[in-house]
């Protein structure tokens, strides 16, 4: 089977699992991990941020993003496909009980958007408006760094907060050739994740100034995620971080060569956005096309119209060549 589902299902390289094993640690909650520490360092620095804080997940970091930059019941503007929305579990009601407002066209609000929005503050009937969500990539379309600039430059000009949720923002910075504190450039804090592309096996950050991560830090001790010696598996997101950022390049190119396969071998409208291919499943037949794909060795992720395809770094140009014609064969009994 080749496994395309997500690129979080990658398991740590032979090189990666030395870097663990030999990995200086100490307890993390006194701050005393050494490992730790370069990696926030590290992370903070690439990011262009005064400070970072370790997680155990990206959902972790969105909501300590959140939760920093919120009141409970003001408002976060967001897309409702944006993951805080609709996979974290309805965190943001139960833990920062903020007020999701929500656009549902595109990849970034308008000016016409944000403008009507802003225009009813102060109203007593609303709520108050904290922050302004962004994700890049989404869904693995990068968003145009103007595009972010506008939207980050209209919170700020109104007194409002910007957050990126940048799992995949090391996607956006090789797919546009940019550095990663490019990406995250006018954003008050930036969420990244370690387990996705990077290829590590657990972790995420949350950057920003070094006042709003040291309050991440109580939040993240509040919720009970103070890790102890946790540097055994920072060692394998810093060796990540420190050797396979450069290679998303291939991933990317291996989507879009898996895309063009697909579409010339099956007839099927396959697209490329940075390491996905999302084949069209029109009638919201993405489960059903998935179970066929996955009769001819290929695993995908059914999500509605589209059956969402990642490549990673444990796919080959071999296994590109192959999903290809097994999607072939599938297309025929579709
Ligand atoms: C855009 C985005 N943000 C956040 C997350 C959450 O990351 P985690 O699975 O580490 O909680 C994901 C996970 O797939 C994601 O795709």
């Amino acid at each position: 089977m080749i496994d395309l589902r997500s690129d979080t299902i990658t398991r740590p390289t032979p090189a990666m699992r030395t870097a663990m094993a030999e990995a200086e640690v100490g307890d993390d909650v006194w701050g005393e991990d050494p490992t730790v520490r370069a990696l926030e360092e590290e992370t903070a620095g690439l990011l262009g941020m005064e400070s970072a804080l370790y997680v155990p997940s990206g959902h972790m970091a969105n909501q300590l993003g959140l939760y920093v930059s919120t009141r409970s019941g003001e408002e976060v503007w967001a897309h409702e496909h944006h993951h805080l929305i609709g996979d974290e579990q309805g965190a943001t009601a139960v833990l920062a009980r903020a007020l999701p407002r929500l656009y549902s066209d595109g990849t970034f609000p308008t000016d016409a958007l944000l403008e009507s929005w802003i225009a009813g503050r102060g109203d007593v009937h609303r709520a108050e408006p904290a922050l302004v969500w962004l994700e890049n990539t989404f869904t693995g379309r990068v968003v145009p760094l103007a595009e972010q600039r506008r939207v980050t430059g209209f919170a700020h000009r109104h007194g409002l907060r910007a957050h990126l949720d940048g799992a995949r923002l090391w996607n956006a910075s090789a797919a546009l050739g940019v550095s990663p504190a490019e990406v995250a450039n006018g954003f008050d804090t930036v969420s990244v994740c370690f387990s996705k592309g990077l290829g590590a096996p657990v972790g995420s950050a949350l950057a920003g100034d070094a006042d709003t991560v040291s309050r991440a830090r109580r939040g993240r001790k509040l919720l009970g995620a103070g890790m102890r010696q946790v540097g055994i598996i920072a060692a394998g997101a810093l060796y990540a971080l420190r050797h396979h950022r450069e290679r998303m390049v291939e991933d990317h190119e291996r989507a879009a060569e898996l895309a063009r396969l697909v579409t010339d071998l099956s007839g099927l409208d396959a697209r490329a956005r940075t390491n996905m291919v999302l084949v069209e499943a029109p009638g919201c037949q993405g489960a059903r096309y998935a179970e066929v794909f996955a009769r001819h060795g290929v695993a995908g992720l059914g999500m509605g119209d589209a059956v969402r395809l990642v490549v990673h770094l444990e796919i080959t140009d071999d296994d590109v060549e192959k999903a290809a014609r097994g999607l072939a064969k599938a297309a025929a009994e579709l």
